[in-house]
């Protein structure tokens, strides 16, 4: 396992994505519970979640999983839709994110995507929630440069520490202007879809992603989550119901490139010359 410093804590590289965990059958249930279980016995400690994820169910399968944990040695992040993003509506969406995930505190809140309510409103009603002691931090996900820098100049808008955004081969927007930003301010990063979604909905495949992964004797997905991980800054949040794939991630780890491998990634999925608009699911 590698760590990096996140949310001002030591954290493990690689988090547990949770969309769609929890709406199955028994067996599907059964299934994701043993593959969060793997990744949290072998050293992964931070777990991403939503209110919007199954509606709740998510939250709730995870709320039974940490039962068998020490709650503080993870860090647990959940998301509230942008139409709760109100103070008051932030606080009721809060606790009820608690109560299915069976604990008293979040690390990390987010606001899933920037919605109608001003910015200005939900970051008084996060900074209560903080003093509260309801949530230990905040921050934003799906937020472009233009929104980060809005976020900013607001009262207590600083206190910001993260923004999660999509990042994998195919979508390197964030790497030109926002991942430099957030790093000259202090505030994490979190990549989301390493894979490109549910059955690699968002990502185009090509060859050479095949080609290389053969001749490294890995699978193309340790490829896609190893080139994300290269960037030693950031959190990426794999999601999987499958203990042999959470196995098969968390040896993704491990894997490193060769200058001249890079290049060939590089010329097949061009870094972003410019900024662009946002690449978001
Ligand atoms: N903030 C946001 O707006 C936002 C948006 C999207 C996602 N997210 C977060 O990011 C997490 C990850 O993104 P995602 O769920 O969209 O997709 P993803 O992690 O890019 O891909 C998940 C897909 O990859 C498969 N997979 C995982 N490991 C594999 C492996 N080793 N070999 C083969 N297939 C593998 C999974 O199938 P199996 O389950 O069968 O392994 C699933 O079909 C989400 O779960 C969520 O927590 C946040």
């Amino acid at each position: 396992m590698k760590y990096i410093t996140f949310n001002h804590q030591k954290t493990s590289n690689i988090g547990i994505g949770t969309w769609h965990i929890g709406e199955g059958n028994n067996k599907q249930t059964t299934s994701e519970i043993e593959a969060i279980k793997y990744g949290l016995d072998h050293g992964i400690n931070t777990i991403d979640t939503a209110e919007m994820y199954g509606e709740g169910l998510s939250e709730k399968l995870v709320g039974t999983v940490l039962q068998d944990y020490h709650r503080n040695d993870l860090q647990l992040i959940s998301k509230f839709y942008p139409f709760h993003a109100t103070p008051n509506l932030i606080e009721r969406s809060l606790k009820s994110s608690l109560k299915r995930l069976q604990t008293d505190y979040l690390d990390l809140y987010l606001l899933h995507w920037r919605g109608e309510t001003p910015l200005k409103e939900t970051v008084y009603g996060l900074e209560k929630m903080v003093q509260a002691g309801l949530i230990r931090n905040w921050g934003v996900s799906n937020f472009d440069l233009h929104d980060l820098k809005e976020l900013s100049d607001l009262p207590n808008g600083k206190n910001c520490c993260v923004n999660e955004d999509l990042y994998n081969i195919g979508s390197r927007g964030v790497e030109h202007s926002i991942l430099p930003w957030q790093k000259e301010h202090d505030m994490s990063f979190i990549g989301y879809s390493p894979f490109g979604s549910e059955n690699g909905e968002y990502l185009k495949i090509k060859p050479i992603l095949k080609e290389m992964a053969q001749q490294k004797q890995i699978t193309v997905h340790q490829l896609l989550l190893a080139w994300v991980l290269r960037n030693r800054d950031l959190l990426s949040i794999p999601k999987t119901a499958s203990v042999e794939h959470m196995r098969s991630n968390l040896a993704a780890i491990d894997i490193d490139f060769a200058k001249d491998e890079l290049e060939l990634l590089n010329q097949a999925y061009p870094a972003p010359e410019k900024d662009r608009q946002l690449d978001t699911i």
